[in-house]
C-alpha cells in the first residue's frame, strides 16, 4: 500500500488476495506493482455495480463473458488518450529533439510508444515521421491490454480525439467515413508494429533511439515506476530519448544513466 494512503474496502480481504491470484493464473494478468489501493477501489465499484457479494462470484463471470472482462480491464487501467497529447511537446519532439537523434542515426531509426491505449499516440509519432519525411523510422506499439490493442489495429477514431490537428492534417492523414468516423491512412499504419506486452514483467527489445511512456506509470507504485525506468534506460541505445508525461518526473535519473534535456525528455549518458 502506498505511504498514507487507506482504502477500507466493504469485501473480504481473504477473497480478494484469492481474485489478485486468479488474475495471474486465467488472465495473466499481475497487478502487483499497481498502487493498490486504486486497484481495489475500481474493482469494487464494478463490484457495487453488479451487486456481487464475493470477489469469486465476480470471478466466474469474468472467465465466462468477455465482454465483462473487457470492462474490468478498461476500467482497471484507464486507457484515455488522444492525436497530438499536449500538442506543445509533440512540436518540441519534431522540431527538436528527433532531428537530433537522426543525425546519429536516419537510416534505421527505432521508437516505442510504450502504453500506447488505442493507438494515438504511435500514429501521431507516424504523422511526425511522415510529415519529417522520415521514411525509414519504424514504431513499436505496445500495450497490456489487448482490447485497446485491437482498437489500435483497426485504426478508426472519433473526430474529437483529433482536436489538437490541424484540418489540413486530418485530411491529409485520414479517411473520413460514412458515419463520420476517422481512418488513419495505410501509409501510417505501415512503419508501426503492434504488440500486447507487460512493462512490469515482460523483457524489452534494446536499442531504441526514441521511448515514449506517457500516462502510464501512473498507476505504478513507486518500486514498480523506479524498475521501469531503469529498464528504459537500458533499452535505450547511448543519446537515446525517452519522453514522459506532463505530469511525470524520473527522480533518480543519474542514477539510471539519464540526464535531462528538457522539461519531460531524458537522454541516456554515453
Ligand atoms: C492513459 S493510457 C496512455 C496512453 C498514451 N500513452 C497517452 O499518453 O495518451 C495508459 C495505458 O497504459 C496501459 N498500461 C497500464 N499498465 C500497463 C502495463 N503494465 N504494461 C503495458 N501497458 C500498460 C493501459 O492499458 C493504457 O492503455
Amino acid at each position: 500500500m502506498e505511504e498514507g494512503i487507506v482504502y477500507e474496502s466493504q469485501y473480504d480481504d481473504k477473497d480478494y488476495e484469492r481474485l489478485l491470484q486468479d488474475l495471474i493464473k486465467y488472465f495473466q494478468l499481475d497487478v502487483t506493482g499497481y498502487k493498490q489501493h486504486r486497484v481495489r477501489r475500481r474493482i469494487d465499484i464494478l463490484m457495487k455495480k453488479y451487486s456481487y457479494k464475493t470477489y469469486s462470484d465476480y470471478m466466474k463471470d469474468l472467465r465466462n463473458d468477455p465482454k465483462k472482462w473487457d470492462e474490468f480491464l478498461d476500467k482497471l487501467t484507464i486507457n484515455v488518450t488522444e492525436f497530438f497529447r499536449n500538442p506543445e511537446k509533440w512540436e518540441y519532439l519534431q522540431k527538436n529533439i528527433i532531428p537530433m537523434l537522426m543525425k546519429e542515426n536516419s537510416s534505421a531509426f527505432k521508437a516505442w510508444s510504450a502504453g500506447c491505449s488505442s493507438g494515438e499516440e504511435p500514429y501521431t509519432l507516424s504523422i511526425v515521421f511522415e510529415e519529417m519525411r522520415a521514411r525509414n523510422a519504424s514504431i513499436l506499439a505496445a500495450d497490456l491490454d489487448k482490447f485497446v490493442l485491437a482498437k489500435a489495429q483497426e485504426g478508426i477514431y472519433e473526430e474529437r480525439s483529433t482536436i489538437n490537428m490541424t484540418t489540413e492534417l486530418k485530411d491529409r492523414y485520414f479517411t473520413k467515413l460514412a458515419d463520420g468516423k476517422l481512418q488513419v491512412k495505410q501509409l501510417l499504419k505501415s512503419r508501426i508494429k503492434f504488440k500486447q506486452l507487460n512493462l512490469l514483467t515482460d523483457p524489452f527489445e534494446k536499442n531504441f533511439d526514441l521511448i515514449i511512456c506517457r500516462n502510464v506509470v501512473i498507476y505504478f507504485d513507486n518500486d514498480a515506476k523506479e524498475g521501469l525506468y531503469k529498464k528504459f534506460a537500458e533499452a535505450l541505445r547511448p543519446n537515446g530519448v525517452l519522453f514522459v508525461g506532463s505530469t511525470e518526473r524520473i527522480f533518480n535519473y543519474r542514477e539510471i544513466g539519464l540526464k535531462t534535456i528538457a522539461p519531460f525528455f531524458y537522454q541516456k549518458e554515453k
